[in-house]
């Protein structure tokens, strides 16, 4: 199935502590956002990449997305102060298409067939998320007591990307923005429609850059592909 990806890429990276945008930090020798694109320019089925980005930081991603041969750039939106913000601000530049998937630009790891799997999802039900299994238990607690353990067969941990029919995710972001409703992923505001959302299992490899840690991380998973690459 064929689709559009909007990359959100405008955030600060607070939680990173570094003195720039996460996305601009090297894993070796390259850029962790260039990792991202670089999934999406391989892949046959993406038909167009749109990247919600700082202007300030537009010419700088601009230059390095053509230093790596990222060919299927077809535009850049002017982020905002959240990501909802950033990704509805892609929404509303890209043209009419069946498949729109969002993926954050900092998880640079996410695998093809996911990607595959969630597109054909979205396709035949209108919307499809990557997860995975929670895999330590789970408590509610409150003032520092437990309330209670969760059921955790029933539990996932969300991850991007996340696909959805064209219409259905412009439908929902424009609603979301009038009533003034902020949600952490996408999904959210098509739920906020009644409208099922299945999940795709996904992998733990599908990791968000987020805080120092998860560079090592990081670092460890390109190894580990290099060396299988070699064998
Ligand atoms: N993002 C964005 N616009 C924002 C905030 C975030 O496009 N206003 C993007 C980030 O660049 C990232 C993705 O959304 O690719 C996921 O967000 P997150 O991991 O929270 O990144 P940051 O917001 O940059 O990090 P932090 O929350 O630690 O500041
Ligand atoms: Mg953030």
């Amino acid at each position: 199935m064929k689709y559009t990806v909007v990359l959100p890429a405008a955030g600060s990276g607070k939680r990173m502590k570094a003195d720039k945008n996460k996305l601009l930090l090297e894993l070796f020798d390259k850029p962790i956002f260039i990792y991202t694109l670089e999934v999406f320019q391989r892949d046959l089925n993406c038909e167009a990449i749109w990247l919600a980005v700082k202007e300030e930081e537009r010419e700088l991603m601009e230059d390095f997305v053509k230093e790596y041969g990222i060919t299927k750039v077809a535009g850049f939106a002017v982020g905002g102060a959240e990501r909802q913000d950033s990704v509805r601000a892609c929404l509303e530049m890209i043209p009419e298409c069946d498949v729109v998937l969002v993926h954050d630009a900092a998880r640079p790891f996410i695998d093809a067939k996911v990607i595959s799997r969630l597109a054909e999802e979205a396709s035949e039900s209108g919307a499809a998320i990557a997860g995975v299994r929670v895999k330590d238990t789970i408590k509610k607690a409150e003032s520092g007591f437990i309330t209670e353990t969760v059921e955790r067969e029933k539990l996932w941990i969300i991850q991007t990307p996340q696909a959805f029919r064209y219409a259905l995710i412009k439908e929902a972001a424009a609603e979301a923005f009038e009533a003034g409703f902020l949600g952490t992923d996408e999904a959210m505001l098509v739920e906020r429609l009644g409208h099922p959302v299945k999940i795709v299992e996904s992998n733990y490899e599908n990791v968000k850059m987020t805080t120092p840690d998860d560079l090592i991380y990081g670092k460890a998973i390109l190894e580990s592909r290099r060396q299988e690459e070699q064998q």
